[in-house]
C-alpha cells in the first residue's frame, strides 16, 4: 500500500492527535497517578512522530509496547504503517481505541502483555516495578513479535536493557527498535547486532 502524503491535512490532524494525547495525560496524571502509582508516563509525542516520520517505509508493520492511550501506535497508522498496541491496564486500551475512533484510526489495541510468554523474568518486588506481569498478547494479536518491521518502547529507567534482550531474542533479525528516554529523546537500533551490542554497553542491574 503507497504510503499517505504527509501534506498539511495529514499534519493538522498530527498535531491535533498530540495535542488530545496531552489532555488524556493530564487528565490521567491528575485523577490516576496522583492517587496512587501507575507506570503510564507520555513520551514526548512530537519526537516520536519525528522518527516515525524519518523511518516510515511502505508495507511496514508496527508495534508499540505499553502502548497506554494509544497516540503513539495511532500516529503510526496515520502515517502509514499497519500499527498494533499492546497494554497490560484493560481501561488505557479502552481509552486508546476510543481514540483511534475519534481519529479515524484503524491502529488495533490488544490487552495483554508485551514479553513473549517464552521470555523468563523475574518481575522486581517493589510495587513500582514498571514492567507488569499478565498473559502474553501476541496469540491474541495473532502475530508473534518478529513478524514486525518496527517496534516502539518507552521503557522505565533501566528498562533499557530488557527490551533490547527481547528484540535479541524473540524480534526479526532486521527488526528498527525505537527506544524513548526522557534524557535522549528516541534512539534506534537496526538489527540484531545492534540490539545485543547496545544491552551489552549497558550497566548490568
Ligand atoms: C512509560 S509508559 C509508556 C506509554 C506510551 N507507550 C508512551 O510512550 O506514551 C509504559 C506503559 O507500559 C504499560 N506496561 C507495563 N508493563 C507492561 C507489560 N508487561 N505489557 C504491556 N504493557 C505494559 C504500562 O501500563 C504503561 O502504560
Amino acid at each position: 500500500m503507497m504510503l499517505p502524503e504527509l501534506d498539511d491535512a495529514l499534519r493538522l490532524r498530527l498535531a491535533e492527535l498530540c495535542s488530545v494525547g496531552w489532555e488524556i495525560f493530564e487528565r490521567f496524571d491528575l485523577e490516576v497517578r496522583d492517587k496512587r502509582f501507575h507506570p503510564f508516563v507520555a513520551a514526548e509525542y512530537e519526537k516520536v512522530l519525528a522518527a516515525l516520520i524519518e523511518h516510515r517505509r511502505e508495507g511496514q508493520r508496527f508495534l508499540e509496547w505499553g502502548s497506554a492511550s494509544g497516540v503513539i501506535a495511532i500516529m503510526a497508522d496515520l502515517l502509514g504503517y499497519e500499527a498494533y498496541g499492546i497494554e497490560l491496564d484493560a481501561s488505557l486500551v479502552d481509552t486508546a481505541r476510543d481514540l483511534a475512533a475519534r481519529f479515524h484510526s484503524r491502529a488495533t489495541f490488544i490487552t495483554g502483555s508485551f514479553v513473549p510468554a517464552a521470555y523468563s523474568f523475574t518481575p522486581g518486588q517493589d510495587e513500582r516495578a514498571w514492567v507488569g506481569t499478565g498473559p502474553s498478547g501476541y496469540l491474541e494479536l495473532g502475530r508473534a513479535l518478529d513478524d514486525f518491521d518496527v517496534v516502539f518502547g518507552f521503557p522505565w529507567p533501566g528498562g533499557e536493557s530488557m527490551m533490547l534482550d527481547l528484540m535479541t531474542r524473540f524480534g526479526s533479525s532486521d527488526a528498527l527498535l525505537l527506544l524513548h528516554s526522557v534524557d535522549n529523546g528516541v534512539t534506534a537500533y537496526r538489527g540484531a547486532k545492534s540490539f545485543k551490542a547496545a544491552a551489552n554497553r549497558l550497566p548490568q542491574r
